[in-house]
């Protein structure tokens, strides 16, 4: 039995991973967060859910407790931690749930593991990788945090992120967020973004996805907006797909019931 609560420490990949591990069920819900957040970004959904389901949610390499051992990040290296993470807490198989970044690694990591995964849930997420745009886009951004830019950066992060009804009336929210952001090592900024410049487009792996799988997108999400989740439900067999209003790329923080609500009826009812 490995151990239960918050904040434990497990070595996965020569690093030590940071995870919550609360409530009981058999199969477990594994959540991973997006770029830049780390694990407090489920805080919402772990609360409300680990009353009848397993929840785990763990920092990515890097963010939040986790360590790095100065590996250079890539996508198969987030979904390699994942997948030797379900190892350490002997878990043959998960329900996953990744928000943006987090569906990008799951969408790697059930390319290369089919079997690990029960269902999945993919939020405000895609499976295009960066046009040339795009990662030039990403690599002005990396100097700019390299110059000292990193509360530039957060902020103009925080503008596309949350609706702006959030940034004006909800700024606990957009403080804590803004918390994880600044707190963030600017070297695990910087590599991250390399490893989302450099991802593959994982669109070929949809038609192989054999499992129940829930997409949410939030109705104002601009940084992975609808059209990205209607892609993927398009390519996914055995999908639905939720919208949710006045939401934005943090759909499962801005609107927490409704986002919770369409995952509890997901668990429950659909095979
Ligand atoms: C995220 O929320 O994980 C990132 O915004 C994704 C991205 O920049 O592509």
């Amino acid at each position: 039995m490995t151990p239960k609560g918050k904040d434990i420490l497990i070595k996965v990949n020569d690093i030590e991973i940071c995870y919550d591990d609360l409530g009981t069920g058999n199969i477990p819900i594994i959540f991973i967060h997006g770029f830049p957040f780390d694990k407090s970004s489920w805080q919402p959904q772990l609360d409300e859910l680990q009353k009848s389901f397993r929840v785990i949610a763990f920092d990515n390499r890097g963010y939040g407790k986790s360590t790095t051992d100065g590996s250079d990040f890539s996508m198969d290296l987030f979904a390699d931690d994942l997948i030797k993470f379900m190892d350490g807490l002997q878990l043959k198989k998960a329900i996953a749930c990744g928000l943006s970044m987090g569906g990008y690694i799951l969408l790697n990591a059930i390319d290369r593991h089919p079997d690990r995964f029960q269902k999945l849930i993919l939020a405000d997420t895609q499976c295009t990788n960066d046009n040339a745009e795009a990662k030039e886009k990403r690599y002005k951004t990396i100097k700019q945090v390299e110059d000292g830019g990193l509360e530039e950066f957060t902020e103009g992060f925080l503008k596309n992120a949350f609706i702006k009804n959030s940034i004006e009336y909800v700024s606990p929210l957009v403080d804590d967020i803004r918390k994880v952001i600044m707190s963030t090592p600017v070297q695990t900024i910087t590599s991250t973004l390399k490893a989302l410049a450099n991802r593959e487009d994982t669109c070929r792996v949809l038609d192989n996805i054999n499992i129940p799988t829930l997409i949410l997108c939030g109705k104002e999400d601009m940084i992975t907006p609808p059209a990205k989740s209607e892609f993927l439900h398009q390519g996914i067999k055995l999908s639905i797909l939720q919208i949710i209003d006045n939401a934005g790329h943090l759909s499962n923080l801005e609107q927490p019931s409704t986002f919770n609500g369409n995952l509890k009826a997901f668990l429950e009812n659909f095979h």
